[in-house]
């Protein structure tokens, strides 16, 4: 079984989708950690997009994906956290715009979902459209882009950042207007997805609409 989770950057994917591979018994997949890897690559590279190119031939980038412990590392260096910062925050959109980095990360992406012998619960932004067009189970998160990067601002205060309301709206606000206006693999929503707006729904409420749905279609699927 696979369940996609789609959505711009504060929808709260990351935190719901967890949640609802705890709930369904699947494994967690988090596409976005693979896109900020491939930032560090461009970082250690001077952000300089030909030697990012030739980077990629033959990278040694791994992804570590369990529901309490996503793991990212290049060769021994653990880059968990640094793939957090704001640096990286400031230049993934940009490097997810790259044909040969979407290419890599869909061939990464659809390797490790292959592998698992549980069902795999995944978020991102073009995984309902692109990567997994025959997903069981598709959603599309949203919120109002004020309650997007208001959660965004707490999450980062409460983790002891120092960053300003301002600076997280920016980055969340220039975020969703290069990935959904990209010419390839836009951030959009998937004829076929269940769209859910949290902007008014408590974390309890958002996870339970997408459990409850899962679960209401299985048992009609057996019936
Ligand atoms: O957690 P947050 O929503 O802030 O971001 P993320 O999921 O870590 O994704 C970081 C960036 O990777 C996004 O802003 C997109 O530019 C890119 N991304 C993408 O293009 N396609 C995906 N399937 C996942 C992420
Ligand atoms: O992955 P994405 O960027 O879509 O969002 P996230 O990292 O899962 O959620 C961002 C923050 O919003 C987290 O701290 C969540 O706990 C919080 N959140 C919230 O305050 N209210 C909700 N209804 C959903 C998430």
């Amino acid at each position: 079984m696979i369940i996609v989770i789609d959505g711009p950057a504060g929808a709260g994917k990351s935190t719901t989708a967890k949640e609802v591979a705890r709930r369904t018994e699947s494994d967690y997949v988090d596409s976005g950690a693979v896109y900020r890897g491939f930032t560090y690559l461009f970082m250690i590279n001077d952000f300089d997009k030909s030697r990012l190119t030739e980077a990629l031939k033959n990278h040694d980038l791994h992804f570590d994906f369990h529901i309490d412990n996503v793991r990212v590392t290049h060769g021994d260096k653990d880059i968990t956290q640094t793939i957090r910062s704001a640096e990286i925050n400031n230049r993934v959109s940009e490097v997810a715009a790259m044909p040969e980095v979407r290419d890599e990360v869909r061939r990464i992406l659809r390797e490790i979902s292959g592998d698992r012998k549980r069902g795999v619960v995944l978020e991102g932004r073009d995984l309902g459209t692109v990567v997994f067009p025959d997903a069981d189970y598709k959603f599309f998160l949203t919120a109002a882009p004020e309650a997007r990067a208001r959660r965004r601002f707490d999450e980062q205060t409460r983790a002891g950042a120092d960053t300003s309301l301002e600076q997280v709206r920016e980055n969340v606000e220039k975020r969703d207007r290069i990935d959904s206006t990209r010419d390839i693999d836009p951030l959009k929503k998937a004829d076929d997805a269940v769209e859910i707006d949290s902007t008014y729904l408590t974390f309890e409420e958002q996870v339970a609409r997408i459990t409850d749905f899962v679960r209401s279609m299985r048992t009609e699927n057996n019936s």
